[in-house]
């Protein structure tokens, strides 16, 4: 206990030298609480300083800077060499803060309801994100993050912050960053038959923010739109939350089933479809497809929302081109993002919207959160322009390949039996397909117990499909990580495969049947 110089003992003052709290912040801490309790009474005489660092057997700077802190907020007050004291009148906001601090709230249910919107966006079921800190194979959709030219990316970064210039520390353009749309749409036109000035290429925060950025701006509440069965999670919940109503329209071998699409709802709004790679079957639209759903959008006045998933990653044989290009109407809204081919929390991805509706469209951007930030899109624009981006691409098609690969050896040669998969030309993930008689749920929480998250196919489904599968990323794993996964993934299906056969030998012998 330190006695103070006013003679009054001060109440024991406990601080931690371990803890990761400095220890000036702590000693403010605890003078706090007794000024608040009133354990120190206003006008009270703290110690000096330097009796206070005695006493508690710590560097007078850290006392003092607990006095100043407190001295700042209005908890004591004095002068150098006068003394410091509790002050006799604490403000109002502190009592308050008092009085706070020992009170259990109360919570009322009255007018403290969400509205009907709201209600929506806060329950609508979104894909899972994985542990950051524990990113475990086969987590779908996560690249090859240790491969990031990252000594690259921070010369470009420190390019723009040793002389940072006023353009780009203020407010931006909600469109984009002109340098950034421009390269997008010269990659876009080359790369994947895109037809787009850099007008028409509108910057968002991801593909997230793109998906309901489209869906407010589209749909009114009650309308119809058809999405893949099975398809992505994200794009099902920013219609939902939109107001849209979603009509599940099945795939096969040739992309989602136009014809389904009509028998189940003629008259829909909107199509969003993958077509160069659909999530998560994999299968790539096939020509006729695209200009059946095309016609179909022209008949009916309709929107087509293209999401280019994957197009960069493509191993084998020629990729289609983008669904935009056969556009003569303006139906199609086409999304592309960085998240897959550079990081995702880049957070860049961006519309392609047609020319007439540009200037709607930057607008309810700017409603939505302004705009990107601005010296990330320079850094990518610099990164795209000085051929760091292609060289990128190029590195890590060839990097997948071999990890696809290695985790079709990885699955055959533990799993044969169990899990059945096809090499896919393109994407950065691969469905494992479960015998008929596996539960895909409870394969995948089984998985999750032995360390391997391997997302179950009906989790992507509206309508279950006949037999289950497991969604098995492997772009940002290495080697190691894929035999070890897939040996773990074996002992916890033969588990499951265990648990089975006892469970049926047990009901064949309480029904009398001996096999
Ligand atoms: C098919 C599909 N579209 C869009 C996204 C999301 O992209 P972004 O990270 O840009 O929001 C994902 C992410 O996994 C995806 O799988």
């Amino acid at each position: 206990m330190v006695k103070g110089s006013s003679g009054l003992p001060l109440p024991a003052i406990q601080l931690e030298a371990s803890s990761y709290v400095p220890l000036y912040r702590q000693l403010y801490e605890e003078l706090r609480k007794g000024i608040l309790t009133g354990r120190l009474p206003p006008g009270m005489r703290l110690p000096s300083t330097r009796d206070m660092a005695r006493g508690l057997s710590l560097a007078r700077n850290t006392v003092m800077n607990a006095y100043d802190q407190l001295l700042a907020e209005g908890y004591v007050e004095g002068h150098v060499g006068s003394g410091t004291y509790v002050t006799r009148s604490l403000p109002d906001d502190l009592l308050y803060t008092r009085e706070n601090s020992h009170r259990v709230l109360q919570l009322s249910q009255k007018g403290r309801s969400f509205s009907r919107r709201g209600a929506v966006l806060t329950s609508t079921p979104v894909n899972a994100s994985p542990n950051p800190s524990n990113i475990r194979p086969f987590w779908p959709g996560i690249p090859a993050l240790d491969a990031f030219p990252s000594k690259v990316w921070s010369r470009l970064v420190s390019r723009y912050w040793e002389n940072p210039c006023a353009k780009l520390l203020g407010y931006g353009d909600s469109a984009g960053y002109p340098q950034l749309r421009e390269a997008i749409s010269i990659y876009l036109g080359a790369a994947r038959a895109v037809r787009c000035t850099p007008d028409q290429v509108i910057i968002t925060s991801g593909r997230q923010q793109a998906f309901d950025l489209v869906m407010r701006v589209l749909l009114d509440p009650g309308d119809a739109a058809w999405i893949e069965d099975p398809g992505y999670m994200g794009v099902r919940a920013a219609l939902i939350s939109a107001g849209g109503r979603p009509v599940p329209v099945p795939m096969d071998k040739e992309g989602l089933d136009v014809r389904a699409g009509e028998t189940l709802y003629q008259d829909a709004r909107l199509a969003y479809v993958s077509p160069s790679h659909q999530y998560p079957l994999g299968v790539t639209m096939s020509l006729a497809r695209r200009l059946a759903l095309l016609e179909w959008a022209n008949r009916s006045g309709a929107w087509i929302i293209e999401d280019d998933y994957d197009s960069e990653y493509r191993y084998t044989g020629r990729p289609l081109s983008a669904l935009q290009g056969l556009d003569d109407q303006g139906r199609v809204i086409y999304l592309g993002t960085f998240s897959k081919v550079l990081f995702p929390a880049l957070r860049l991805g961006y519309l392609v919207v047609p020319p007439d509706r540009v200037a709607s469209f930057v607008n309810a951007r700017a409603v939505l959160s302004r705009f990107s930030p601005s010296i990330d899109q320079a850094v990518l624009a610099d990164f795209i322009n000085e051929g760091h981006f292609s060289r990128h691409v190029r590195r890590m098609r060839d990097l997948y390949n071999k990890r696809q690969k290695t985790l079709i050896q990885a699955l055959n040669s533990e799993l044969h039996d169990l899990i059945e998969v096809q090499p896919d030309e393109a994407g950065l993930h691969l469905v494992g397909w479960l015998p008929e008689y596996f539960d895909d749920v409870v394969a995948s929480s089984s998985a999750a117990a032995q360390g391997v998250d391997a997302q179950p196919l009906s989790a992507f489904s509206i309508n279950r499909m006949g037999r289950g599968g497991l969604v098995l990323g492997y772009a940002g794993y290495d080697k190691h990580q894929v035999w070890e996964g897939a040996r773990r993934l074996a002992s916890a299906l033969r588990h499951l495969t265990v648990a089975k056969k006892f469970q049926s030998n047990t009901a064949n012998v309480a029904g009398g049947t001996y096999v």
